[in-house]
């Protein structure tokens, strides 16, 4: 049965889907990294695809932009299409001075401004974490692929037009590596469903320094995400 915001079957979707925010994304992932790719859901224009890799059935699905977006999504596909695995595949904007352009990040941990996961967890801070078998199978398919990634905290933003410097400054001191706005949402709700999440990004743009991808280089540092993702997502 379809749900308000996924119009697909049930079975429609594999157990592992892959969450870029876009919904051209989403579909760029399916005509590139996808064997026989069905569309099986477009409310909204919110694509979602299924189809292999590898010999393995994969769902790609976009989660739009925010937690909010995100959680409607992802809980959608966790309670009512038997979704298990879900990696998000996304941009971030670098904290850390020694982060480049294109560089690969992988939220081992998620901080954020957003109150969901106090609202899930009684007011009291949940540690919002990867799971610990996607995130070493994330890293051990970056090392034999010989790409360089920074495994550490981000910081899920709600407001991207929210620069205080103040701020900035503390996130750099604090070590977080880099800010988006989905990771600790998304690791809240795996949690409280028993599923497993991780997310990889790649800096799209350097906060402080102030610089931002090509259309070109985007797509060259989206392709190493894809092979980390879909490598760990299969193993
Ligand atoms: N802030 C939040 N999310 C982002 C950014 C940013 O600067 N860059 C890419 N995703």
């Amino acid at each position: 049965m379809a749900t308000p915001h996924i119009a697909a079957s049930p079975g429609d979707f594999s157990d592992i889907v892959l969450m870029p925010g876009d919904p051209l994304r989403a579909r760029m992932i399916a005509d590139n990294w996808l064997e026989q790719a069905k569309l099986v859901t477009d409310i909204r224009n919110m694509y979602g695809y299924t189809g292999y890799y590898r010999g393995r059935r994969i769902s790609v699905m976009a989660h739009g932009m925010g937690i909010p977006s995100l959680s409607i999504y992802a809980t959608e596909l966790i309670r009512e299409y038997g979704a298990r695995t879900l990696i998000r595949v996304g941009s971030c904007g670098a904290i850390a001075p020694h982060l480049q352009l294109q560089d690969i990040v992988i939220a081992q941990g998620a901080g954020t401004d957003s109150k969901v996961n106090r609202m899930r967890f009684l007011d009291h801070d949940f540690a919002a974490i990867a799971d610990y078998a996607l995130l070493a199978q994330a890293c051990d398919a970056a090392r034999r692929l010989h790409y360089p990634v920074h495994v550490g905290n981000v910081f899920s933003a709600d407001l991207f037009y929210s620069a205080q410097p103040e701020m900035l400054e503390k996130m750099e001191k604090m070590r977080i590596l880099a800010v988006e706005m989905e990771a600790a949402g998304l690791y809240g709700l795996a949690a409280e469903y028993g599923a497993s999440a991780l997310t990889v990004l790649t800096v799209a743009d350097q906060i402080r320094g102030g610089a931002s991808l090509t259309a070109a280089e985007r797509q060259h540092s989206f392709g190493r995400m894809m092979e980390i993702a879909l490598t760990a997502a299969l193993e």
